[in-house]
């Protein structure tokens, strides 16, 4: 099968990219930068077709995603910071990148009929739950920001397209990018008490 992966630059697009090329798959893997920008490991994505894309641009994801006609798509691209995703300066941004750029893709794979997949998130949920979701749930009740766009990119997809998944992870860790586990490790080196949670 031929793949598009977006955010090849970051943490899970990079794995997702390798994985699919050690499984003999074909994959064109994209992301903002101009270049492949992830760790230069000489792993297969490093090596693999690359093109940058702002999933923002609507004329430009119908282009690029046209072009290469996959067979599916794996949409790992997103604003990732949930922190920051809180200031008020950076909502617009958020929502642009999180909804506008999964709807863009969503709206490509409608036309071209190709299946996609959607990178989901525990925060659609509010964590107050006692029993694991069902997959089917549909308790929404996003905390923040970040939770909220991811939750409206999973609609954009849900309410649009027949062939898709929508896969919900969380604390994501890997050898390209930022994580807590490097972060913990950074922060180990110059602290001797590190209080990592408080609430
Ligand atoms: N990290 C976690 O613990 C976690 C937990 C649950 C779910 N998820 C979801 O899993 C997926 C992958 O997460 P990750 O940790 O691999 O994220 P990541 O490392 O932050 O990678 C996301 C990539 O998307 C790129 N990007 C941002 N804006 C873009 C745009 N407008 N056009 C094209 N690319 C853009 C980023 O580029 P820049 O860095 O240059 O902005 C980055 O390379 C995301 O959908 C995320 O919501 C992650």
């Amino acid at each position: 099968m031929k793949f598009f992966v977006t955010g090849v630059g970051g943490q899970l697009g990079h794995d997702v990219m390798n994985e699919l090329l050690k499984r003999g798959h074909e994959g064109v893997g994209s992301d903002i930068q101009e270049t492949y920008s992830g760790v230069a490991d000489g792993s297969a994505v490093t090596k693999a077709p690359y093109v940058a894309l702002d999933i923002t641009d609507k004329d430009a994801v119908e282009k690029v995603i046209t072009e290469v006609n996959p067979d599916a798509v794996i949409h790992c691209a997103a604003w990732t910071a949930v922190d920051m995703a809180e200031d008020d300066d950076k909502v617009a941004k958020v929502r642009a990148i999180n909804v506008g750029g999964t709807q863009n893709i969503v709206d490509v794979c409608k036309k071209l009929d190709c299946k996609m997949t959607y990178i989901s998130t525990d925060y659609v949920f509010d964590g107050q739950g006692t029993e694991p979701w069902q997959p089917d749930c549909k308790d929404y009740k996003p905390l923040n920001v970040y939770g909220q766009t991811k939750l409206e990119g999973e609609l954009a997809v849900s309410q649009t397209l027949e062939k898709y998944f929508i896969v919900r992870i969380a604390w994501v860790f890997g050898l390209n990018g930022k994580n807590f586990i490097k972060t913990m490790l950074n922060v180990g080196k110059t602290h001797d008490t590190v209080r990592v949670v408080n609430d």
